[in-house]
């Protein structure tokens, strides 16, 4: 591969708000950076979590993605450090929410992104899109310019018929790019402890089988944790069950010829500790039913996540996602 288009994009969308994509995309792009990749991080939803959480208020951002897609300054420009080593951002500002309005009609207003991009790729290795929580231009051009798409999927029933309509979106994409984009379906937010949860996992495992993950991207306080003291989920607590799922999730991508560019030494050990944290015995697990279809239904679910020093989480809350049953492999 040549150094331009080794650069590798993943575009981290579903349209359904709350699902952990920003986390996601967080966590996925400062464990490729740890391990000595040369990442972008772009933000493409005007709310600008994925700018907050690295550090910049997106109102007091001059320039973005917005300046980016409307051809109004050098790409080049508009890419700022970050305190991470190796992980650039293209902030979002405000403005990118009129994108739409602006640009909807202009012919080829779908590929500005991935013409924008290309004239990043040799400064990166691997690119993330953060996408907005809805089916616009701007996902639409993120679809676009990506090699690779991982779709978080919170692990309840509403969350998968939002999933359908996303897939409907990517299928209209990719008739427009003339092939497949090749796609992981993580399963987010998984409280093994609640039926719902067991069973949207168990109906996604039918659906939409050789696309999705083995594991899961566990329920983990320490994922919110993290975004309130605005570090990666796996800097602040590498050893929580979170930080391991995601570290096992980039090895998956990592192995995906379709996702993998330029490849970091390998982490043998990632899949492994994942597995062993997701599937560890609970401690002090509430009954299924206790739970209650609900709990799980929001991503703000306080209660439903766990502590792993196993102190100041609420009492009896301590299961995670087990590795669910035939998955191994
Ligand atoms: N695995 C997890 N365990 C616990 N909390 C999580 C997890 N993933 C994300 N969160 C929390 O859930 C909330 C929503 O996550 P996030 O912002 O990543 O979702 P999103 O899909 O990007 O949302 P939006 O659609 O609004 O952009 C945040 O408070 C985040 O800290
Ligand atoms: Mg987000």
């Amino acid at each position: 591969m040549s150094g331009a288009d080794r650069c590798r994009v993943w575009a981290v969308a579903n349209q359904k708000g709350g699902v952990g994509k920003t986390t996601l995309t967080v966590a996925l792009a400062a464990l490729l950076a740890q391990r000595g990749m040369r990442v972008l991080a772009a933000d493409l939803d005007p709310q600008g979590s994925l700018t907050s959480y690295l550090g910049l208020e997106p109102e007091a951002v001059d320039r973005s993605a917005y300046e980016l897609l409307l051809e109004q300054a050098p790409p080049e420009e508009l890419v700022l450090p970050t305190a991470w080593e190796g992980l650039s951002l293209l902030p979002a500002s405000p403005a990118l929410a009129t994108v739409d309005r602006r640009l909807g009609t202009r012919r080829g207003a779908g590929v500005l992104l991935r013409r924008a991009l290309d004239r990043l790729r040799h400064r990166f290795d691997y690119a993330l899109l953060d996408c907005p929580p809805a089916l616009g231009l701007l996902m639409v051009n993120a679809l676009a310019a990506a090699d690779f798409l991982v779709v978080p999927v919170q692990t309840e029933h509403l969350a998968l018929q939002g999933l359908e309509r996303m897939l409907r979106t990517l299928a209209m994409v990719e008739r427009a790019r003339g092939g497949p984009l090749p796609r992981l379906i993580v399963p987010t937010l998984y409280d093994r402890r609640t039926r719902a949860a067991r069973l949207a996992l168990e109906r996604l495992r039918q659906e939409h089988g050789e696309a999705l993950w083995e594991l899961v991207v566990p329920a983990d306080t320490r994922f919110r944790d993290a975004a309130r003291a605005g570090r990666p989920p796996v800097a602040y607590a590498p050893r929580s069950r979170g930080a391991l799922a995601c570290r096992a999730l980039v090895e998956t991508l990592l192995a995906l010829p379709e996702a993998a560019g330029r490849r970091p030494a390998p982490d043998p050990e990632a899949q492994e500790l994942a597995r062993q944290a997701l599937g560890a015995p609970d401690e002090g697990v509430a009954p299924d039913e206790a739970d209650g279809e609900g709990s799980v239904g929001g991503a703000d679910h306080e209660g439903a996540e766990e502590d792993e020093r196993g102190v100041g989480g609420p009492a009896g809350r301590g299961g995670l996602g087990r590795l669910p049953a035939g998955a191994a492999g």
